[in-house]
């Protein structure tokens, strides 16, 4: 597939896999991807499987994420883990303001931002969610909505940090409900999107900025999402925890 902007696949672990069993996925992963280089493939375990799965992913082009991190850099913050914990293992990305925290943790715009920032000036690639509810865009408000949070969220950012920043965009609807936007309705948003970091940042930056979907993602419907000019790459969910549904995806999509 001819892609302006390189794909970047990766999976959403959430709250799911021991390290052993992080340990089992990983070591397939490794045989059906770990020589891949059309795209960018990351993995996001949660916190209590970095060590490990960093150690196995040594010398493949597998990278490491995170599905979180604090704002602060340290200090008296019970039950949050900072940047610079995450560096220790290695790890590339962070996933910061997916849907799932924006809901049960409560995480608002600004709050994201920080985060944001902060990953930044660790060097580890902020991967920021947007995405409407199914109330929101039966209302008509998905662009209001979705315009909102991409402001508030990458608040403050420099022209060179935006570049490095990764925007999923993950419609509530389609997360975990096997309902998938269509591709017409992830390019529409996601054009969206890009105009609106044009706007704000200029055409150059905007056309750099990869833009992921997020939503149900499955093989079977991957070529068609990653098809499209707009949707440079995937976050998935459900399908990540499977070494055939997560490699299948991937093939997919080159
Ligand atoms: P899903 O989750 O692929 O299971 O829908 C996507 C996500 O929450 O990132």
């Amino acid at each position: 597939m001819n892609k302006e902007r390189r794909l970047i696949i990766a999976g959403n672990w959430k709250m799911n896999k021991t390290v052993a069993e992080a340990l089992d996925l990983v070591n397939d992963l490794k045989r059906e991807l770990a020589n891949l280089k059309e795209v960018d493939v990351v993995i996001c375990p949660p916190f209590t499987a970095l060590s490990e799965v960093s150690k196995a992913i040594v010398d493949t082009n597998i990278r490491l994420g995170a599905q979180n991190m604090s704002e602060h850099n340290f200090g008296a913050y019970t039950g949050e883990i900072a940047a610079g914990m995450l560096k220790e293992f290695i790890v590339r990305y962070v996933i910061l303001g997916h849907s799932e925290r924006r809901q049960y943790q409560q995480e608002s715009d600004e709050c994201v931002a920080k985060k944001t920032r902060a990953a930044h000036a660790a060097s580890i690639r902020p991967i920021v969610c947007v995405g409407e509810t199914l109330a929101q865009r039966e209302a008509g408000q998905t662009e209001k909505v979705v315009g909102d949070q991409l402001r508030g969220s990458l608040a403050g950012l420099s022209a060179g940090q935006l570049e490095e920043t990764i925007v999923a965009y993950e419609p509530v609807w389609a997360i975990g409900t096997g309902r998938t936007a269509t591709a017409q309705q992830a390019q529409a948003m996601h054009a969206f999107i890009r105009a609106q970091l044009a706007a704000a940042h200029g055409e150059l930056v905007s056309r750099r900025v990869r833009i992921q979907y997020g939503g149900s993602v499955k093989p079977s419907n991957a070529r068609e999402l990653m098809g499209q000019p707009d949707v440079d790459g995937a976050l998935v969910g459900g399908a990540s925890l499977e070494v055939r549904s997560f490699s299948e995806i991937v093939k997919n999509s080159i």
